[in-house]
């Protein structure tokens, strides 16, 4: 017997992310990204994510319809981020999710952004374990998460007390020149540099919290650039790159295994599109072989937003049973997990 069909829909920042999920099943994932527009302003503009979103919308659903080999009329469930995220941008899922749930006569269910990260990982590599820690880095985020069961309610264990860690990537490789979004050309540039090059500062090591921050060291890179420059001295792109990396990644390693330790959690994912940095996974993955804890990954493509994340909480949530979202569910852009 089949499972139900679940249409999943993203647009809290400048992806048009549509996903079709039959129970942890992937069957389409097809995203339409506004992210060149963007990208001579330095940064996501709202109002041109939220028209893209609109332009994308159906064309973007119509294709994964065509990817996977299914109708409309075989959706059983839509589900939707609605929150938190750029306000326009979400409305304009939000606004489609209801008009598909509501002309295919099926549930709706308005879901949680960061949830839909945790939920992704079920379509690569099974059920998760329960309950798990959720490490989720972003442009937009970057928290630490007890998930006792996914479709359940989540507990922020800590988050960033000022940039997110995507955001500090995004920046600091504005500094070195790089295209936006940075975090890929960073992590591309600092294959051929040094991690240990220039000591940067790793804000919130020692402090005892699960809580990040990462605009000292954002600023202590632009310091250090400045400074080369004044002195006429040059710049080593990969390894300005390397170093910056690595303090990064270092913090988040440690405080996410400070999770583990403190709530006595065996089993730890990381996610979010800062996710699909090599040197992210690679060092997690050794301090975790080192800490007996067991990582999960999502590829780099479901790490990035999508819809199919959202498709897979809504798959999660139908198949416990949760009740659907009303109809008039809001976007709310600053939804709490
Ligand atoms: O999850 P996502 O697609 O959108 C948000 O919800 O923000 O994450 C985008 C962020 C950007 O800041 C981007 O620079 C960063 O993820 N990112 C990376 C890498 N790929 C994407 N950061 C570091 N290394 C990467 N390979
Ligand atoms: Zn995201």
């Amino acid at each position: 017997t089949d499972q139900p069909l679940v249409l999943g829909i993203e647009t809290s920042c400048d992806e048009t992310g549509i996903g079709l999920v039959r129970g942890h099943t992937l069957l389409a994932d097809t995203v339409a990204s506004s992210v060149e527009e963007h990208a001579r302003f330095g940064g996501v503009v709202p109002e041109v994510a939220s028209r893209a979103h609109l332009e994308a919308m159906a064309p973007t659903v119509e294709r994964a319809l065509q990817r996977a080999g299914v109708r409309f009329s075989d959706v059983d469930a839509v589900a939707v981020t609605a929150g938190p995220g750029l306000a326009g941008a979400l409305l304009v899922g939000v606004a489609a999710a209801k008009a598909y749930a509501l002309g295919l006569g099926v549930p709706l269910y308005g879901v949680n952004h960061l949830a839909a990260h945790v939920a992704v990982d079920q379509l690569e590599h099974g059920p998760l374990p329960k309950p798990c820690i959720a490490m989720l880095v972003s442009g937009g985020h970057s928290s630490l998460l007890l998930v006792p069961d996914v479709a359940g309610d989540l507990i922020s264990l800590g988050s960033t007390v000022d940039d997110a860690a995507g955001e500090a990537f995004d920046k600091v490789a504005r500094v070195l020149g790089l295209p936006f979004p940075g975090g890929p050309h960073i992590d591309r540039a600092a294959t051929s540099g040094s991690g240990t090059a220039i000591a940067f500062p790793r804000g919130k090591y020692d402090d005892g919290t699960l809580d990040f921050s990462f605009s000292g060291l954002k600023t202590a890179v632009a310091r250090w650039v400045e400074a080369k420059e004044r002195a006429g001295e040059p710049i080593s792109v990969p390894d300005v790159s390397a170093s910056f990396q690595e303090a990064v990644v270092d913090v988040l390693t440690r405080k996410a295994l400070q999770a583990c330790r403190q709530y006595d959690v065996k089993d730890l994912l990381i996610g979010g599109g800062v996710a699909a940095n090599s040197r992210l996974r690679a060092l997690a993955q050794d301090r975790c072989d080192h800490a007996g804890i067991r990582l999960r990954v999502p590829r780099p493509g479901l790490c990035t937003d999508n819809g199919a994340m959202v498709a897979a909480l809504g798959s999660e949530l139908l198949s416990t049973g949760a009740p659907p979202s009303p109809l008039n569910i809001p976007a709310d852009s600053s939804l709490p997990i």
